[in-house]
């Protein structure tokens, strides 16, 4: 891949930015105890605000259409993503708190574990801008009616791509508005399957049409094709694995990365594990700036 044309692309994330609360610990302490952070700290986070931080690391123009609470937490979280880059001209503004997740990082092992909480409403259908200007359009899976109905308006403009993360009722109605899904180990588990190829086989019969893409942590990723190929790529790290936080958000922006710079299924599908593993080597979005800096995997470029 070296040598790979640098080009932006301007792409529209749609779903939920949130504030995540983290703590630093040597190992997930048990229930009903008391202990010691090492290390502590607040950032803007949301699948949505993560993938789109990450794709301005990337060199690309990225907005997002969240909705921020008209309150000091949702301006907070506002600001630092402003700060990283991030377009919020499509985002709205509403009247309540701002999600919150609590995340505990184990460095023993490497772990997030994650709580989180929301009440503020959905972001409106209604509100989503004409998706001409845009590249590509990239949807959370959720809030279904409506984001069933965003992708139907931007059928056809875009290329258009959905994370199918959590198992959420009527979820499935999202795998046909895309071109390219990516499916996350929790629901593949949740439809009863064990092996992603096997999975991805079977979603293929629904979507044949659709670049389908699974991440798996350790074991790697794996992406079918339309022309039923199926490719997979090791996972990959520079380093221990010290922090996982937003690394499946990383792994989606570096696939999208990839195909908008023009690279292959299975090219896109290696630069996303290396992407990922380097967000899984660094403490924070600000040391994986510096790291991607240092790897010319912001141009494009494998290690
Ligand atoms: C990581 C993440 C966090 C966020 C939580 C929401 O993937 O997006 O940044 O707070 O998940 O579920």
């Amino acid at each position: 891949m070296s040598g790979a044309i640098r080009s932006c692309g301007r792409v529209l994330v749609v779903g939920v930015a949130a504030l995540d609360r983290i703590m630093e610990l040597d190992v997930y302490p048990p229930e009903d105890t008391e202990s010691r952070a090492l290390a502590a700290r607040v950032e803007a986070g949301g699948n949505a605000g993560n993938l789109a931080r990450v794709l301005c690391l990337l060199g690309h123009r990225a907005e997002l259409a969240a909705v921020f609470a008209e309150e000091p937490e949702g301006r907070r979280c506002a600001e630092a993503l402003e700060a990283a880059g991030v377009g919020l001209g499509p985002s709205v503004r509403r009247p309540g708190r701002q999600p919150v997740s609590q995340v505990w990082l184990s460095r023993r092992n490497g772990t997030r574990t994650i709580v989180h909480h929301r009440d503020l409403p959905e972001y409106p259908a209604q509100a989503l801008p004409d998706s001409s200007p845009y590249d590509w359009v990239h949807f959370e899976g959720r809030n279904v009616a409506d984001t069933q109905r965003m992708m139907d308006r931007v059928a056809g403009t875009a290329t258009v791509s959905v994370e199918i993360e959590k198992p959420r009722p009527g979820i499935e109605r999202l795998w046909h508005g895309a071109g390219v899904l990516f499916f996350s180990r929790v629901y593949v588990e949740s439809r009863g399957f064990r092996d992603p190829d096997a999975f991805l086989e079977a979603a293929a019969e629904r979507v044949p049409e659709a670049i389908l893409v699974c991440a798996w942590g350790a074991a790697g990723a794996w992406a079918r094709t339309p022309r039923g190929e199926l490719h997979h790529a090791p996972a990959w790290s520079p380093g221990p694995v010290v922090d996982t936080l937003g690394a499946g958000d990383t792994f989606n922006a570096g696939f999208i990365d990839a195909r908008l710079r023009g690279l292959g299924v299975e090219e896109a599908l290696r630069h996303a594990v290396r992407i990922a593993g380097t967000r899984c080597s660094v403490h924070g979005w600000r040391e994986l700036a510096a790291a991607l800096a240092g790897t010319g995997l912001n141009e494009g470029e494998s290690p």
